[in-house]
């Protein structure tokens, strides 16, 4: 059984989707838990409450993972009102979902910074809490199909999920002998408020149900939180710079 009674974990974009799951999930498992968020406070309240109400400590902190600045108070809040943090699930991610050819500076720079830069940021400003953890700190990203796969209106989004499964690698080199394990989660299509906004999101959640091989259940928050969960804990301490899928298996055939 996973136990994370005495683990304090970090996931960022908690208020909603996929973190939300990752955070609930890492909380029953008994961490304490900070949730992050940049727009939805209330949403974030919600989550926290639903964590203490599981016995856990929660803690509800604002900060855009894209800006420096707001990861270095991120990360300097745990420092002194919490004093540890072994669990970083680096999950918060934007992009717009637009043609590349119709993206800009500005596009390209934001959805790097959010979702690539985030995650140097963020193991750099917690690098002396990761490595005082007690067994192996953890530190998991959230990457998608287009990281390999072209899918229209996706290249920005894409794009920075294959930088981050090879930023998540070189990571590793740096912090692996430090006590702390870099993980990539690659999940296939999730309903959530994101994916909802993709123009042509109807046919390819219509697509999901023929191209996965798991019968008729579909993927949802909650598996890719449990794979999240297995990389938290010390199941998974020979795990190191990896990506692992949760997709039903959709992606490994035509
Ligand atoms: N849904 C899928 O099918 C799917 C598939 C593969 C991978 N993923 C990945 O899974 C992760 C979560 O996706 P999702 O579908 O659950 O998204 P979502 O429902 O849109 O939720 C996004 C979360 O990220 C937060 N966020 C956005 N920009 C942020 C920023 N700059 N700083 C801090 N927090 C920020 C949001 O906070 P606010 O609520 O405050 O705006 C929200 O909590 C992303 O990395 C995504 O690429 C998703």
């Amino acid at each position: 059984m996973i136990n994370l009674a005495g683990k304090v974990a970090l996931v960022t974009g908690s208020s909603r989707g996929i973190g939300k799951a990752c955070a609930l999930r890492l909380a029953e498992a008994g961490a304490d838990v900070i949730v992050n968020y940049v727009t939805s406070r209330a949403a974030a309240m919600e989550v926290a409450d639903q964590i203490t109400a599981m016995g856990r400590r929660a803690y509800v902190v604002k900060a855009d993972v894209g800006e420096e600045e707001d990861v270095i108070s991120l990360i300097d809040f745990i420092k002194e009102e919490i004093g540890q943090l072994e669990i970083i699930v680096s999950n918060a991610a934007t992009g717009g979902f637009r043609p590349l050819l119709a993206s800009n500076t500005k596009h390209f720079h934001a959805t790097m910074n959010i979702n690539v830069l985030s995650l140097v940021f963020l193991v750099r400003e917690a690098l002396p809490l990761l490595e005082r953890s007690v067994g192996r700190a953890k530190v998991i990203a959230i990457s998608s199909h287009g990281s390999h796969m072209a899918l229209p209106m996706y290249g920005l989004i894409g794009g920075s999920k294959a930088a981050l499964e090879s930023i998540a690698r070189h990571l590793t080199l740096e912090v692996g002998d430090k006590g702390i394990n870099v993980n990539v989660v690659k999940a296939g299509l999730v309903d959530t408020d994101s994916t909802r906004r993709i123009p042509y999101s109807g046919v390819m959640f219509a697509e999901r149900k023929n191209k996965t091989m798991v019968g008729e259940r579909e993927l949802m928050p909650d598996d890719v939180a449990d794979v999240v969960l297995f990389l938290a804990s010390r199941l998974s301490d020979l795990v190191q710079g990896e990506t692992l899928t949760v997709d039903g298996g959709s992606a490994i055939h035509v």
